[in-house]
């Protein structure tokens, strides 16, 4: 990884989206309106989506380079949201590693041959080929101009999940009796997937992202004892891994109301917040260290304009308290939302925040 270039700090990807207010918002610089984006805003609920992926498998969708800029071009068209979210998942890097792994529809990732105490991290190979995302990032980021592409990233505790229960788990019991009981394989594997990811990461802003999102979408199973223990020194690691490129990182999981107080580390700018906590209270556990993004509810989006339009309100006025705010929902855009109130909503936002 050493032989990488870091980015210059006056080079043309950073300064060209500096000044929008993703950017702004993410660094805690003023900003003349609340920025928005949606995580899952390229996907199942767009129908020009459905009809791109007919007949295509999701790996290879995301390994196109022509299908990765349509699709994530699509949502930015559609909506006018203030930033692109590269098109992938969060397995492409372990494939990239010669890991066994498909995302099956209606499933998730699914791996052929689960990882155990006794393989372990030998499993995990350099970065391979990932040629088609850097060309697709490369056309983005010109296609965008000054609009952010924030690129991604699976948490290591999260990854780990995957190859551990070899699909999607609701208690991670085989990832946390691993963990307990081979401390030592654990923290081989965790490290290990901290540097595949801090490649990927780091391809994607050389290739162009303005910003990056680390996803520990399980991270919430964890009390917080254990999470410090056996999994924040990893995505600290993995944070820290391209510190040196500047761009804005943003720490993101899901259930992690108990453990926002240790994801504000040092290593990131923003801390993102789901919709099982208040965003002001979420703001006082994050403290004036950080922004902040988050966190309407996916399900609102189902009730209405009326209860659109006030929780988002409310969200954007609780934002105002924090240190920066970009606008998002708590997870992901659920399959069945209807995107006219997406669109909507990002008008709304657009005026109702224009100070
Ligand atoms: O718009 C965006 O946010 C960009 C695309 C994106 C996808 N996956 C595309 C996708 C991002 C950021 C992800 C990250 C991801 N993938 C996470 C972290 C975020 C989160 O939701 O917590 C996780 C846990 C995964 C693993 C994964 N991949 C799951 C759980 C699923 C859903 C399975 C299903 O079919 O319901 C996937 C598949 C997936 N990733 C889809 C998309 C658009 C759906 C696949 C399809 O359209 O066939």
């Amino acid at each position: 990884m050493s032989e990488i270039p870091a980015l210059p700090p006056e080079h043309p990807l950073q300064t060209r989206t500096a000044g929008s207010p993703i950017i702004r918002a993410a660094r805690g610089e003023p900003v003349e309106r609340t920025p928005v984006w949606f995580m899952r805003q390229a996907g199942r609920s767009l129908p020009e989506y459905r009809a791109l992926r007919e007949g295509v498998d999701m790996m290879t969708a995301c390994n196109t380079t022509d299908l990765i800029v349509e699709i994530t071009m699509q949502p930015v068209r559609r909506h006018g949201v203030d930033a692109a979210i590269l098109f992938s998942d969060i397995v492409v890097p372990l494939r990239a590693a010669g890991i066994d792994v498909e995302i099956q529809p209606g499933v998730g990732p699914v791996v052929a041959d689960p990882v155990t105490t006794s393989d372990g991290v030998t499993r995990i190979g350099a970065l391979g080929d990932i040629s088609q995302i850097e060309a697709a990032i490369q056309m983005l980021t010109r296609e965008l101009a000054d609009k952010p592409l924030i690129g991604f990233c699976g948490a290591p505790f999260t990854l780990a999940s995957y190859l551990i229960e070899g699909g999607p788990s609701k208690d991670h019991a085989k990832t946390k009796a691993f963990m307990w009981s081979e401390p030592a394989v654990w923290h081989d594997l965790l490290a290990a997937l901290s540097r595949l990811c801090g490649e990927f990461l780091r391809a994607q802003i050389l290739a162009g992202a303005s910003a990056i999102q680390v996803f520990d979408s399980w991270a919430g199973a964890l009390a917080k004892p254990d999470y410090e223990t056996y999994v924040l020194p990893h995505s600290r690691a993995l944070l820290d891994s391209v510190a040196d490129l500047g761009v804005p990182r943003i720490h993101f999981g899901v259930g992690t109301g108990e453990l926002l107080t240790s994801m504000a580390v040092p290593e990131c700018e923003v801390v993102g917040v789901d919709q099982r906590v208040r965003l002001a209270d979420g703001i006082t556990r994050i403290g004036p260290e950080h922004s902040v993004q988050g966190n309407l509810d996916p399900a609102a989006l189902f009730a209405g304009e009326d209860v659109v339009h006030s929780r988002a309100a409310e969200i954007v006025a609780a934002g105002a308290n924090a240190r920066g705010h970009i606008f998002n929902l708590g997870h992901g855009v659920l399959p069945p939302t209807d995107p006219a109130v997406l669109t909507n909503l990002v008008a709304f936002l657009h005026e109702q925040s224009d100070r």
